[in-house]
């Protein structure tokens, strides 16, 4: 972990994360990975990622996120014994219908194409093409479960607002980075220092709720 966590963190959730020992992070998506354990750098987690256990991607069948992170977190922490966190995120566009949402990863694919950031990006373009509504949000929900078969997962979510943009801008960050453009911060989720993008994405407003729930699991 090499970047600094999103701030100091309170001591209530390092003692309630510390108490959950090693956590598995059920992703094998370096970007969310990255931002993460870099989020988490303070908070006491000690993380490990799926892959360097050997943990296979699980299934995502599912239509919404909250189910489809459940579903890898109970599949990490059922392969593992170990505590799961899991991430679930997507690019939900307006003028698409919410589209790719829960599809994010796999949009290109869906139509033919294949698994990657680049063809993802070059289709949300090309949906995009004369549409001059450009509203658009990043979703995020995590999900941790102290077991596989834990009925009390902690669940929490974040929204980031932006807008899509044709040509790319910046070389940070992963996925549809490049085309989204958060007015506020006049810059692309791409052109953002990790810090910063870590301090306002839909990822870190989810960490942030996740965190202050494990701190009321010490109360
Ligand atoms: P999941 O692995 O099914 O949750 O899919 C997540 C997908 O949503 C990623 O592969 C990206 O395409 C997109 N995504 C989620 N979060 C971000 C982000 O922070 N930046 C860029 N793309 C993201």
């Amino acid at each position: 972990m090499t970047e600094p966590a999103i701030g100091p963190t309170p001591i209530a959730p390092v003692v309630a994360a510390r108490s959950l020992g090693r956590v598995v992070v059920a992703s094998n998506n370096a970007g969310k990975l990255r931002e993460l354990a870099a989020m988490l750098g303070d908070a006491g987690l000690a993380l490990v990622a799926q892959g360097e256990l050997g943990v296979p991607e699980a299934e995502e069948p599912h239509p919404t996120f909250i189910e489809n992170a459940l579903t890898k977190a109970r599949h990490a922490a059922k392969l593992t014994g170990l505590p799961a966190l899991a991430d679930d995120s997507g690019l939900c566009v307006h003028a698409l219908g919410g589209a790719p949402g829960v599809h994010s990863a796999r949009f290109a694919l869906d139509a033919g194409g294949e698994k990657s950031d680049a063809a993802n990006n070059a289709r949300l373009v090309a949906e995009l093409q004369g549409e001059r509504d450009r509203r658009a949000y990043y979703y995020c929900v995590l999900v941790l479960v102290r077991h596989a078969n834990d009925p009390e997962p902690l669940v929490a979510e974040g929204r980031w607002h932006g807008e899509i943009i044709d040509a790319p801008r910046g070389s940070n960050g992963f996925g549809y980075d490049p085309h989204f453009l958060v007015p506020a911060l006049a810059a692309t989720a791409a052109e953002l220092d990790p810090l910063v993008k870590n301090a306002h994405s839909h990822r870190a407003l989810a960490l942030r709720a996740l965190v202050a729930r494990l701190a009321g699991e010490t109360q």
